[in-house]
């Protein structure tokens, strides 16, 4: 008998077709009643859902076959987790989905604010061309500060390398920091931030976290961009805080006064709070969407499915991709590198060119394989920004799922990944200052 799995929202095709693929019977459910739902949950061992209602203790108690929940989404408070656990349900979730989206949403919130995007494209539309009021901010110099530096406050750390900015953290677990961020004591964060990002859950402790306590502790005015949850902010205490100048300027992507499914905004009339931030030009609002790509669509699903597969296969048979498979290259600087060259040529037979030269050799199956010797110019930027004579090169199998899995670690990742039609480019920093290439060749190209 198949496993069958019950879908309560409609999300990306491949969480469908691959379920089956992978041998569970498929139920769609997209517009029943709670009430409903509960009638006939007792026939499914696992349910996927977004947020269309709270899986709570009456509905696990009808779910008696249940093996899992998944939440297609970063979060799982919509489901009591201590309730589901005790009946042995696993919970699945899937943050790495959108993550990335999050990052970039937070940052798009925080330049557009910085640069009055909106107000001067609404002032434009209607016909004003106001140059000196719409004059912008840097982030250049500011302090960052990100409380919460779980999933999503990395992923917005990590976009902040580009600009020369510090990044701080605040986290309740230990060790949390990386190279993107210094984690800091709460104290330390609100005597030098500039600017605050919310990446928390919502929990007890985090409900109306940022109130006017929390705000008055800050040293400095500050900006507020929050995309975590509506309810970890006071919006009365916000908009009491941007009126007075504390708070400067806020992006807010979650309402104190959304629902929980997060599809619409109201169920009653609008609170005054509400009514001032649709009027502020301090104030940029979106609808729960930063986590809401067309990309994070389908990497959601993704790693919903990938996760059910390992809960009920075990984790993949495929085995790890090896991380480095060999030298690719050694770069380094030269006072004269055509000079240089030629010595090596006549001292030590190597076949120069104007790179450099180009050693051909077979890997374990067979395959050609090369490695590149350079010499740079003394003032070259290409071993930025470490400091030394020399740059190494290695061969990777697989760059995207190294990158990643370098990021997780806490290594210092420079820059994003660049792909060339000879292979794929990504850069890193070892303890000690030195700039390491991996390279995920396309051998062939040069042949
Ligand atoms: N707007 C969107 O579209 C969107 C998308 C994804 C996630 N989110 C929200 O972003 C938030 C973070 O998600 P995540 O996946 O990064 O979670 P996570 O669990 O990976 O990270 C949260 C971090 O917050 C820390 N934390 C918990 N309580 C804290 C407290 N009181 N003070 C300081 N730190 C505390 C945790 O230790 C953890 O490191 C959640 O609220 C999630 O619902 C929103």
């Amino acid at each position: 008998m198949p496993s069958k799995v019950l879908h309560l929202d409609n999300n990306h095709p491949v969480l469908l077709e691959q379920l089956a693929a992978a041998g569970f019977e498929n139920n769609e459910d997209y517009s029943s009643s709670k009430q409903e739902i509960e009638a006939k949950i007792h026939q499914y061992q696992g349910i996927v859902i977004r947020s269309r209602f709270k899986i709570d203790r009456e509905f696990i108690d009808k779910a008696v076959n249940l093996k899992f929940i998944a939440r297609v989404g970063a979060g799982l408070e919509s489901i009591d987790i201590d309730y589901a656990e005790s009946k042995g349900i696993a919970l699945i979730a899937a943050p790495e989905g959108n993550r990335n989206a999050v990052g970039e949403h937070s940052l798009a919130m925080l330049l557009s604010l910085f640069n009055k995007l909106n107000m001067a494209d609404r002032e434009i539309r209607s016909g004003h061309w106001n140059r000196e009021k719409n004059r912008g901010l840097e982030l250049d110099g500011k302090t960052i500060g990100i409380i919460g530096y779980g999933n999503m406050g990395k992923s917005f750390a990590k976009k902040l390398r580009g600009f020369d900015v510090e990044v701080l953290c605040y986290d309740i677990l230990p060790n949390v920091g990386d190279a993107n961020a210094k984690q800091v004591s709460f104290e330390e964060l609100q005597s030098k931030a500039d600017v605050l990002s919310l990446h928390i859950p919502w929990t007890p402790q985090t409900d109306k976290m940022v109130d006017s306590a929390f705000i008055t502790g800050f040293a400095k005015p500050f900006w507020l961009i929050n995309t975590s949850r509506g309810k970890n902010v006071v919006t009365a205490d916000l908009v009491a805080a941007l009126e007075s100048g504390k708070i400067l300027g806020a992006g807010l992507d979650v309402l104190e006064y959304e629902k929980l499914s997060f599809e619409s905004l109201f169920s009653d009339d609008m609170p005054d709070a509400m009514k001032y931030l649709i009027q502020s030009d301090k104030v940029i609002l979106s609808p729960h969407i930063a986590g809401w790509t067309v990309e994070s669509k389908e990497r959601l699903a993704q790693v919903i499915v990938d996760k059910i597969k390992a809960l009920f296969f075990g984790p993949s048979e495929q085995p790890e991709p090896k991380r480095v498979t060999g030298i690719g290259g050694f770069f380094f600087k030269s006072k004269n590198p055509d000079a240089l060259k030629d010595w090596y040529h006549k001292h030590l037979g190597l076949a120069t060119d104007a790179y450099g030269c180009t050693f051909w050799w077979k890997d374990a199956a067979g395959n050609d394989c090369s490695t590149q010797w350079s010499a740079f110019k003394e003032d070259t930027t290409y071993l930025e920004p470490s400091q030394k004579q020399f740059m190494q090169n290695f061969r990777v199998e697989n760059l995207d799922y190294l990158v990643e899995k370098l990021w997780e670690e806490g290594v210092e990742v420079l820059g994003e990944i660049q792909r060339f039609d000879y292979g794929n480019f990504g850069w890193i920093m070892d303890p000690e200052g030195n700039k390491i290439e991996l390279w995920q060749p396309i051998d062939s190209a040069f042949l």
